[in-house]
């Protein structure tokens, strides 16, 4: 029996090391066992693999996985990727058999930890440490994964100029706006527990709690009941649960966010008369799901969620905006922060009611800079607003508008497919390939900029303008 004793729970280079030289040797899985230093000294003398003779190359698709499922907590994933290793060599195509056990067990854990770094990524809540010689601020949190070592290099972009240190039972990150340095692993009892901040995100997430949206099963999906008691606004949770219905009755319109069945049939016939793209997500739940894990692109890293449409999935009329900014990218809603107050403001002057269009915008994650602890909204690229226009199409073929308003140049790129310039064609009705009608309009972030008072009144005008008309030609 053949030994492995590796540097550590997630030392995937000595895993790769010792898994070259153990199927260069041919030494079949079974006659392996895999430990970490430190682990307890359960298996007597170690005995070192073998030195490779033979060269060999593998799949990127396992590379891919490989590193990702070996930060899984399972106590298998080491045998279990030696194993794919081992097979690979008499069977080069496995990677790409999903039904095979091994492939699909792996694939499952990559899956488990990517979804780990994304939840560390939104759940991580620093408190102040108040006897601190410097502002310090402190966050206890318990991944699924052992992902610390993948996810804090977001939390160094975001928080560069912040002394913080992220407790974990496995590892901790510490942070002194230079430097990162990692320990062993802590005790809850070692971070703080309440401070000024708690009320913070307490208030800020009951206004941001929708009750009309409620969904339990999803709510629990996207923030598990296991990151709860670290989360100063889960104690809100079971109350805003209770008074959702209430709240909901009360609301003005109802604003049903899912598609009628009518639509999902329609979308359904699309997909089978072939001109709905293949994989597409067919419902706005969908979306939504998809949306977050979305990889065309580079925003998701830097960001905290993706932010979808929100709205009647039979609406009349679209509003697609830029892209969620930095209020949106916390709350995961689009159009809440001071661009959202300038669109409610000009909708409710052009007898728009919210409730029932869909809002939107052209990509789904924040593009930023940080600048000290501010992050400064960028405008994003061409290939990103490419990119997104995967799920912004989704999002038309399931809602199908009468009307699309593109509000700035960005959303008119995504909307039209090449662009349009918005002072030249602001106001008019627009065929779009689809049988929808587009609409260009200025941006509402362009109202808050414009320095001359009169200028401002003119642009305002303009846009409850051509939001009235675009409301019109939706009728
Ligand atoms: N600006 C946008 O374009 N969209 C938002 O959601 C917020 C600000």
């Amino acid at each position: 029996m053949h030994v492995v004793r590796l540097a550590s729970e997630t030392d995937f280079d000595g895993w790769r090391r010792a898994a070259r030289g153990l199927r260069g040797a041919a030494v079949a899985p079974s006659d392996v066992l895999w430990t970490v230093d430190g682990a307890g000294d359960l298996f007597g003398e170690t005995e070192e693999p073998a030195a490779a003779t033979e060269c060999f190359t593998v799949p990127r698709e396992f590379v891919e996985v490989a590193e990702q499922a070996v930060l899984h907590s399972s106590g298998e994933r080491f045998a279990l990727l030696y194993r794919l290793l081992w097979r690979l060599a008499s069977e080069p195509e496995l990677m790409h058999i999903a039904s095979d056990p091994d492939v699909a067990r792996a694939r499952d854990m990559a899956r488990g930890v990517s979804k780990a770094v994304h939840k560390m990524k939104a759940f991580v809540r620093f408190r102040l440490i108040e006897d601190a010689a410097e502002e310090t601020y402190v966050a206890w949190f318990e991944p699924a994964h052992r992902v610390v070592k993948d996810a804090v290099p977001f939390f160094v972009r975001r928080y560069a100029n912040m002394n913080w240190s992220i407790l974990t039972p496995d590892v901790c990150a510490h942070w002194d706006k230079t430097r990162l340095v990692f320990t062993p692993g802590a005790d809850p009892a070692d971070a703080p527990s309440e401070d000024a901040l708690e009320d913070y995100w307490r208030t800020y997430y009951a206004s941001t709690f929708n009750p009309a949206r409620l969904k339990i099963a999803a709510m629990q999906r996207e923030m598990p009941k296991r990151y709860w008691r670290n989360l100063p606004e889960a104690g809100l949770i079971p109350e805003l649960i209770q008074a959702a219905e209430g709240r909901t009755a009360a609301m003005v319109g109802q604003t049903p966010s899912e598609p009628s069945r009518r639509v999902v049939r329609q979308a359904q016939r699309l997909s089978r008369d072939g001109s709905f793209e293949e994989g597409a997500p067919a419902t706005l739940e969908e979306v939504a799901a998809g949306v977050d894990f979305c990889r065309r692109c580079d925003l998701w890293r830097d960001s905290t969620q993706g932010v979808v449409g929100e709205g009647p999935g039979t609406a009349r009329l679209m509003v697609v905006g830029e892209q969620p900014g930095d209020q949106e990218d916390l709350a995961g809603r689009a159009f809440v922060g001071p661009a959202g107050k300038v669109l409610n403001q000009t909708l409710e002057e052009a007898g728009v009611p919210r409730a029932e269009i869909y809002v939107t915008n052209a990509v789904k994650h924040f593009r930023h800079e940080l600048r000290g602890k501010r992050r400064i909204h960028q405008t994003p690229r061409t290939s990103e607003v490419t990119a997104c226009r995967w799920w912004l199409d989704a999002e038309r073929r399931i809602v199908r508008p009468r009307v699309i308003v593109a509000l700035g140049a960005t959303a008119a790129l995504a909307v039209f497919g090449k662009a349009v310039p918005v002072g030249a064609y602001r106001g008019r009705a627009l065929s779009l390939a689809d049988g929808a009608q587009g609409v260009v309009t200025y941006h509402p972030s362009f109202l808050l900029r414009v320095p001359d008072e009169q200028e401002k009144a003119k642009a305002h005008a303009a846009f409850v303008e051509d939001l009235k008309f675009a409301w019109g030609l939706a009728a």
